[in-house]
């Protein structure tokens, strides 16, 4: 008899080496049941992603709000209108070579920025998002995703106009809708970060 691992290892939370052999159901359903974080008690659903499974283009931002929560969908509330026009101003389209995702897939109480250990938790999930997708360009949505998917600590400001790399694959960073809509100047720099991804595409 194989030896089988366990799904949660006592220190990391989960293995992320026993979802790597997760397809896209079994992969739903587990995130769908999970409770290996404090996370999931005080939110109304958890949020998977949304989109093509096959894209080039994923986007990622940071946790679900209190529309997703709602609704089950990344970025449906007003932020996610703005990613929608940000992506219709490339000629693209949610769920058309498009996949949206979160960091963490619950939503952090109060919107607040998720803790380290809620990321460390969930960060497979996204993991294995991105093996089954192959995405050809990540797009960081924000600083949380950016130092994440970088692994380390960094402004966002630091961080544009850069090609980096997440375990083989190319990802940009740009400014998250929210903070948009807050400091709508901000938004010439967003539109040249998507000016940059669109270049890289190309
Ligand atoms: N903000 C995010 O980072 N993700 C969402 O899904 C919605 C708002």
């Amino acid at each position: 008899m194989g030896i089988v691992e366990p799904v949660l290892s006592p220190v990391e939370g989960l293995n992320p080496s026993c979802l790597s052999s997760l397809n896209w159901n079994e992969l739903k359903q587990m995130v769908r049941d999970c409770t290996a974080c404090k996370l999931r008690a005080g939110c109304t659903q958890t949020v998977f992603g949304v989109g093509d499974e096959n894209a080039d283009w994923l986007f990622v931002g940071e946790g679900p709000g209190a529309d997703e929560d709602l609704q089950g969908e990344p970025f449906v509330g007003q932020a996610g209108k703005l990613l929608d026009s940000m992506l219709a101003a490339i000629k693209l389209k949610r769920g058309d070579n498009v996949y949206i995702a979160n960091i963490v897939k619950c939503r952090p109480p109060g919107n607040r920025t998720p803790e380290a250990d809620e990321i460390a938790t969930c960060l497979p999930y996204l993991q294995q998002q991105i093996a089954l997708i192959k995405p050809r360009l990540i797009v960081a949505l924000g600083k949380t995703a950016a130092t994440v998917l970088l692994g380390r600590d960094a402004t966002l400001g630091s961080l544009r106009g850069t090609v980096h790399d997440y375990n083989g694959t190319p990802h940009l960073v740009t400014y998250h809708p929210a903070y948009l809509l807050r400091s709508p100047a901000e938004k010439a720099k967003a539109w040249q970060d998507l000016c940059f991804a669109v270049q890289r595409m190309s």
